[in-house]
């Protein structure tokens, strides 16, 4: 897709001295006393940053952070941990600026944080009145952020329809090329890992993938409505029962393809969703009334694990067991690994799988590491990011 970039801008000598405002996904888990836990979106924010200020420019950036009621301030909903984390990783003060939209101060070669752009009314409705405010805020509107790159909110649609010059930084520009080149032509078998707690969220990805690749492992959730479709029990575990048809549906179009979505042929369960509670390796056949299926089985995850090893394309988004408490991390952990070992090109994206990585320290083995949660899906699902859609509108003229 043809969109104007920032680097293409600073090649041309077009941001020395001009106000730039940068729209990251600086949306990073904190744990419930707001400290960060995970800090791969900021670090991966940093290149473009780096290349507004070294290039001259006056550097605004925002992000959202969670989902706070527009117009209510709660400190919990505060950019002021990021700040902080900016400014370490950065090596320089990083000033947060509240109350932002009608006006901000900054000159050539200072940075500042404007704080959550998702507390400014008007935001998630990508109201036009706020949008045009933020465009007036500055020269060039640079959109970073491809872990929101799938909405169309006034910072991330909006302001681009309005900026005299709208362009895509760097993430958003890696993450596009990575992921449509490594799914343009990818090395066969393509295998998809596609696990979460709800078919619902995920169930046109999953229809999407079904016409696209050779395996496509479901866990979680998700696994057990596929359970359920494939008539085997799954006691108390969480499912949802009123979309046991579509999951058959896709077990079918993989079928006619010649195609198979494995399913457990044993589990790990429990009697209680707890860290400690006894957990039990059983048949998938054997699942009694009263247990909740956490984790795929031992050889559920060896089959799994042949399967990657001997695949051309991995693309994997979602844990297949409760991996947080380590009774059930057994299963995400075996593919983890296999995926690691795997010669496969391999694609991760989501929360989540960005935990289960890091947990298992495996960053340096997969082949490409998205910053997108639902954006990295959209993308799979082969659908044109509203992020995209503009920056590519604007290019054109
Ligand atoms: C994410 O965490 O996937 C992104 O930051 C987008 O967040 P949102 O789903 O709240 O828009």
């Amino acid at each position: 897709m043809n969109v104007l970039r920032l680097a293409d801008l600073i090649a041309q000598g077009r941001v020395a001295g001009r106000r730039v405002f940068i729209r990251a996904d600086l949306n990073v888990p904190q744990d419930a006393d707001g400290r960060i836990t995970e800090d791969t979106r900021i670090r991966a924010s940093l290149p473009c940053l780096r290349m507004a200020l070294q290039a001259g420019a006056a550097v605004m950036v925002t992000s959202h952070l969670g989902r706070p009621t527009e117009g209510e301030f709660k400190p919990a909903d505060s950019l002021a941990p990021v700040a902080a984390r900016l400014s370490e990783l950065l090596g320089r003060a990083v000033p947060l600026r509240s109350d932002w939209v009608d006006g901000v101060a900054v000159a050539p070669g200072e940075l500042v944080l404007l704080e959550n752009c998702r507390l400014n009314k008007g935001e998630k409705k990508n109201d036009p009145v706020l949008a045009r405010k933020l465009a007036a805020l500055c020269d060039i509107f640079v959109h970073d952020a491809f872990g929101t790159a799938h909405r169309a909110e006034a910072s991330t649609y909006g302001i681009a329809e309005y900026a005299p010059v709208a362009c895509a930084g760097p993430l958003l520009a890696a993450e596009i090329d990575a992921l449509t080149q490594a799914l343009a032509q990818p090395q066969r078998p393509l295998v998809a890992i596609v696990a979460g707690s709800k078919v619902s969220t995920k169930l046109t990805i999953l229809q999407s993938l079904a016409a696209k690749v050779d395996g496509l492992i479901v866990g979680g959730g998700i696994a057990n409505t596929f359970l359920l479709a494939a008539g085997l029990p799954i006691g108390k575990s969480l499912a949802e029962p009123d979309l046991v048809g579509a999951a058959r549906a896709v077990i079918e179009a993989m079928r006619a393809r010649g195609a198979a979505v494995p399913l457990p042929v044993d589990v790990v369960t429990a009697r209680d969703f707890r860290a400690d509670a006894p957990a039990s390796v059983k048949a998938a056949a054997d699942v009694a009334a009263d247990d909740l299926i956490l984790d795929i089985g031992p050889q559920t995850a060896a089959m799994l694990a042949a399967q990657l090893k001997a695949a051309g394309t991995i693309v994997w988004n979602g844990p297949v067991g409760v991996f947080e408490f380590d009774a059930y991390a057994h299963g995400t952990e075996t593919l983890a690994r296999a995926i690691a070992a795997s010669p496969a090109f391999s694609i991760a994206g989501g929360g989540d799988t960005l935990a289960a990585i890091a947990k298992y320290g495996i960053e340096a083995d997969i082949g490409y590491i998205s910053t997108g949660g639902g954006a990295f899906l959209e993308v799979l699902e082969g659908r044109t990011l509203p992020a995209l859609e503009i920056l590519a509108r604007r290019a054109a003229g």
